[in-house]
């Protein structure tokens, strides 16, 4: 979960998985308050000594355990050294982007403050996680699982698992992340993690009882608020960075004294290095026996996409809402607006500029959230970057916001030229992933799209030399984070805002305040609005 670099991880657990979905049934409606204090400590998970970041002095940071429609309030103090900000990741879909906790929406705690978020979880259910979004920390810790309980309300459609887990996946890196960041500075990449953990811990030290026979649930994965279909079951799973996933296992039932390993292993890279967890039994022994598997063999892209392709929505069955999801017919809406979005990398002379479109993103010391309530318009220009690729464009360095209307029906194309596997993630959404292939798009591929049973999520891969197509209904106003999830590439400026503004509010300008949240009343000012 705390990926650093997009290292492709497959969990095996030479166990059934069948797909995916939620969790135990709870009631809502209440307010849950959290008081947590972000500190240093030192921690040796690979037996070296790394200062690491925690959070009331765990890592990972405690489970954020809540119920579709709880108002959540979670007071955090930072007791570090540096600003922190904490995310959100993975569609908790905050209806207010005041709440989002980035740099382009949030000022950040200072040292020694503390500040609280409120919000209210909506349409979701699942697993997800937070992590810190100021740029390294999340290689040092801070990060934890979210999970977002049913409603009473709305049935689920398995027998209620036995017991749930989370399993945290995430690199590595002995080396302190500050040392990283100013490696990146300076001009360099980042080298290979040093190993992969398991809910912050080395090789086989995270280990999940299992009771023989019942369905477990384990908690990386999940699709916000869809369920799949029950035809295939699969035994491996393509994760990527900032990916999370709710599957339901069923545990054996002869058990014959053995115990499993549960693998996270990075494919496609030059050393494959392995998170090591222990699936175990009443009887079982402590520790697997045998060689570990690196995963499906023959192993290709082609492989992955497929698998890709077939996890599919269960029309028939709700998720948080009382309504099946086939009753929102998301492939006849029309599309107001195509975004083709190119990645690309270059060196600029002093260190390499990650771009969208050619334009890598510049961080402003005020808040672009701020800056457009206060109608400071000297903080960013809008629409600096074209909605199509422009190869005479190489390098644009600005701050990149894209003015959107609200409930504009977005088509966008992640176009993909490099080798290596890009992960998108946009804040405050899910949307509707419609296709995948090979090459370079162009209409004819919508052709292609499933538009009947795609699922809806918040982070989606982009296969080397390939494209991604989503489809997604700007239905939440505000100021929302697209971004690269592999953390060197945000940093050195893939990303870009969306700037969600009210019906008949053409002027730029302008507020989106129509179905917004109010600014809260603990907002922390800062750069151009400090005095304001
Ligand atoms: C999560 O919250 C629910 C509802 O309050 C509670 O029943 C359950 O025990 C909690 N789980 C954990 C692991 O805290
Ligand atoms: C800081 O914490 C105190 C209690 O510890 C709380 O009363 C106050 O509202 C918090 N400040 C902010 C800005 O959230
Ligand atoms: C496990 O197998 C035993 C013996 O075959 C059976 O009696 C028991 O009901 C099974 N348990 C579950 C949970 O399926
Ligand atoms: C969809 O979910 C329903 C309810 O659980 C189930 O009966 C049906 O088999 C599922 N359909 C598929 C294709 O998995
Ligand atoms: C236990 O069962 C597993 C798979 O069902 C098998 O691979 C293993 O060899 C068995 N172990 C023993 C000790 O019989
Ligand atoms: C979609 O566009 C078509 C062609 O422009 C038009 O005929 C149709 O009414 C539109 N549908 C909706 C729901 O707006
Ligand atoms: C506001 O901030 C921007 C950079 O973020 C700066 O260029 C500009 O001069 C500032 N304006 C004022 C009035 O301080």
């Amino acid at each position: 979960m705390t990926l650093i670099k997009p290292l492709r991880l497959i969990t095996l657990t030479f166990l059934y998985f069948v797909t995916v979905l939620t969790m135990l049934v709870y009631t809502s409606d209440q307010e849950i308050f959290f008081d947590w204090t972000v500190s240093y400590a030192q921690r040796a998970p690979l037996g070296v000594n790394k200062q690491v970041i925690v959070i009331n002095d765990q890592l990972p940071g405690p489970l954020l355990n809540v119920t579709t429609d709880n108002v959540v309030h979670i007071n955090i103090h930072n007791d570090m050294t540096d600003p922190f900000l904490t995310t959100w990741l993975n569609g908790v879909q905050l209806r207010s982007s005041w709440q989002d906790g980035v740099q382009g929406t949030n000022c950040p705690i200072l040292p020694g403050h503390n500040w609280t978020y409120h919000f209210q979880v909506k349409d979701q259910i699942g697993s997800l996680f937070y992590f810190p979004s100021l740029h390294f920390k999340k290689a040092a810790g801070g990060f934890g699982a979210i999970r977002v309980n049913n409603c009473a309300v709305i049935p689920i459609p398995f027998p209620l698992p036995y017991q749930d887990f989370d399993v945290l996946i995430g690199d590595w890196y002995n080396t302190d992340y500050q040392v990283m960041r100013t490696s990146l500075d300076v001009g360099n990449g980042l080298p290979m993690p040093d190993a992969i953990l398991i809910n912050g811990l080395g090789p086989n030290e995270a280990t999940f009882d299992f009771q023989p026979g019942y369905i477990s649930l384990t908690i990386p994965f999940w699709f916000p608020w869809s369920y799949t279909t029950q035809d295939d079951e699969y035994d491996s799973l393509d994760i990527h960075v900032g990916q999370s996933y709710s599957v339901l296992v069923t545990a054996k039932n002869d058990t014959n004294g053995t115990s499993y390993p549960m693998i996270a292993s990075s494919r496609f890279t030059e050393n494959i290095l392995f998170g090591l967890g222990v699936i175990r039994y009443p009887d079982s022994v402590a520790y697997p026996l045998g060689t570990i598997s690196p995963g499906p063999t023959p192993f290709s892209y082609t492989y992955f996409m497929l698998q890709a392709q077939s996890i599919r929505r269960n029309l028939t069955v709700g998720a948080s809402w009382a309504n099946p999801q086939g009753s929102y017919h998301y492939g006849q809406i029309n599309i107001s607006r195509t975004l083709i979005l190119k990645n690309g990398v270059i060196f600029d002379g002093h260190r390499l500029r990650y771009t969208i479109n050619g334009v890598s993103f510049i961080q402003q010391d005020t808040p672009l959230k701020l800056a457009d309530y206060f109608r400071l318009s000297d903080v960013f220009e809008p629409n600096i970057m074209f909605d199509t690729p422009n190869d005479n464009v190489l390098l644009v360095l600005g701050t990149s916001v894209v003015d959107a209307m609200y409930h504009d029906y977005v088509h966008v194309v992640f176009q993909n030229p490099l080798q290596e596997i890009q992960t998108w993630h946009l804040d405050g959404y899910n949307f509707f992933v419609v296709g995948m292939g090979f090459g370079t798009w162009d209409e004819s591929k919508k052709e292609s799209y499933n538009l009947f049973d795609a699922v809806s999520r918040s982070t989606i891969q982009v296969y080397p030399l390939a494209w991604t197509a989503i489809l997604v209904k700007l239905d939440n106003q505000g100021m929302w984070n697209l971004r690269s999830q592999n953390a060197e590439n945000w940093y050195l400026g893939q990303e870009l805002y969306i700037r969600v503004k009210g019906i008949g509010q053409d002027d730029p300008s302008t507020i989106p305040i129509q179905d917004e949240a109010r600014i809260p009343e603990n907002v922390i000012k800062c750069g151009n609005t400090t005095s304001l």
